[in-house]
């Protein structure tokens, strides 16, 4: 065990050590298989608000709760699982699929932002999945960066953001997919996806039929995003210090475009690239490659990383490269757009 400002950094044998913060109604980040978490127990209001204050988040937008076993589900939720919820969670569970659901008894309304369902997850991380059991609790986590920062995808990012501000950060090494994960409502009729992530629509297409699409995800301007269902969406997220700028279309004049704005100006710039067209562009631009542009798990998992490696080199610019948003693209660029505060140029 390390600290770090009053925080103290567990690794991952010392797990039982943030479990009992946790039921002490302490705050604990953890790794999962998408992001780092902010983890207290769900039920304690006091310890949620907790969470709140420390990443400076909106008392409006609710909390995803963890749990590591599907029969916590029955008293979280009002009535009985869907049958819909079913097919979805064994086909999915544990995974980066976030379910809303109508709201149980006794629930703080803290947790959920005061609506009246509840979002649910089991996450696909032996650490988080442990600390959850040893707990006993379910753990409401928000990703565990302040509010309108990049998700945290390193314990470097959580010390970075939120050391002085909770107990303990369990340290599980890089999180693996780098996006949240998908939040699908299924309160309404037809089910809707709130939010984009490492679950696609294709994928929940192909288990459930029907999906509706809030426009929020592939909204392309902030006015989009004030109609959320979800309210996280319609906060400015994942923004990194410098301006940055999306430019979408086809592939070979996304990169010209982005060759003429360097030209047109004087600074000092950055460009997130495919691996493919990093050599395109001129000396003295600083590059970073998001991966390869065939390789979409592996873009996902980068560009959190790659918009606070930017704040380090205090870049005044960033323009960046805008991909397809089939499968996995439609979470990528969902918070690429949201990230430049939909500062887009389309070719
Ligand atoms: O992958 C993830 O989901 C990560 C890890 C830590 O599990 N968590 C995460 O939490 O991304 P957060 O708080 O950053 O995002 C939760 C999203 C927000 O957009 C929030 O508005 C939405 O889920 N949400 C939570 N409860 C909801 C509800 N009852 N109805 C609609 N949206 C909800
Ligand atoms: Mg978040």
């Amino acid at each position: 065990m390390k600290e770090i400002k009053g925080t103290k950094v567990f690794d991952a044998g010392e797990v039982e050590e943030g479990a009992k913060i946790l039921q002490k109604g302490g705050l604990v980040s953890f790794p999962t298989e998408t992001v780092y978490g902010l983890g207290a127990n769900a039920l304690d209001q006091r310890a949620v608000k907790g969470i709140f204050k420390a990443k400076g988040r909106p008392n409006d937008n609710p909390l995803i709760v963890h749990i590591n076993d599907k029969e916590d589900i029955k008293p979280l939720i009002k009535g009985d699982l869907p049958s819909i919820g079913e097919r979805l969670i064994d086909e999915f569970w544990p995974g980066p699929l976030t379910l809303v659901l109508p709201k149980g008894e006794g629930i703080p309304d803290v947790t959920t932002g005061g609506l009246d369902t509840i979002a649910l997850r089991m996450p696909d991380h032996s650490i988080a999945l442990d600390l959850i059991a040893k707990s006993g609790l379910p753990i409401a986590a928000p990703s565990a960066n302040l509010s309108g920062r990049p998700s945290p995808t390193l314990c470097s990012h959580v010390v970075e953001d939120l050391s002085g501000r909770v107990d303990a950060i369990i340290d599980g090494g890089e999180t693996g997919f780098g996006l949240e994960s998908t939040v699908l409502d299924l309160s309404r009729e037809v089910p809707i996806l709130l939010r984009p992530g490492g679950i696609t629509y294709e994928e929940l297409r192909a288990v459930i039929g029907e999906v509706e699409v809030d426009p929020v995800v592939i909204g392309k301007q902030e006015k989009d995003s004030n109609k959320a269902l979800s309210p996280g969406m319609k906060y400015r997220h994942y923004a990194p210090k410098a301006q940055a700028i999306l430019v979408e279309g086809e592939k070979d004049k996304v990169i010209d475009k982005i060759i003429e704005l360097l030209g047109d100006k004087e600074g000092k710039f950055g460009v997130m690239a495919s691996q493919q067209s990093v050599k395109n562009y001129p000396d003295g631009v600083v590059v970073k490659s998001m991966g390869s542009r065939y390789n979409l798990s592996e873009v996902g998992s980068n560009i959190f990383k790659i918009l606070r490696e930017f704040d380090q080199l205090d870049v005044d610019k960033i323009f960046i490269e805008g991909i397809s948003d089939q499968g996995l693209g439609l979470a990528i660029m969902n918070r690429l757009r949201k990230a430049t505060g939909y500062k887009i140029i389309e070719v």
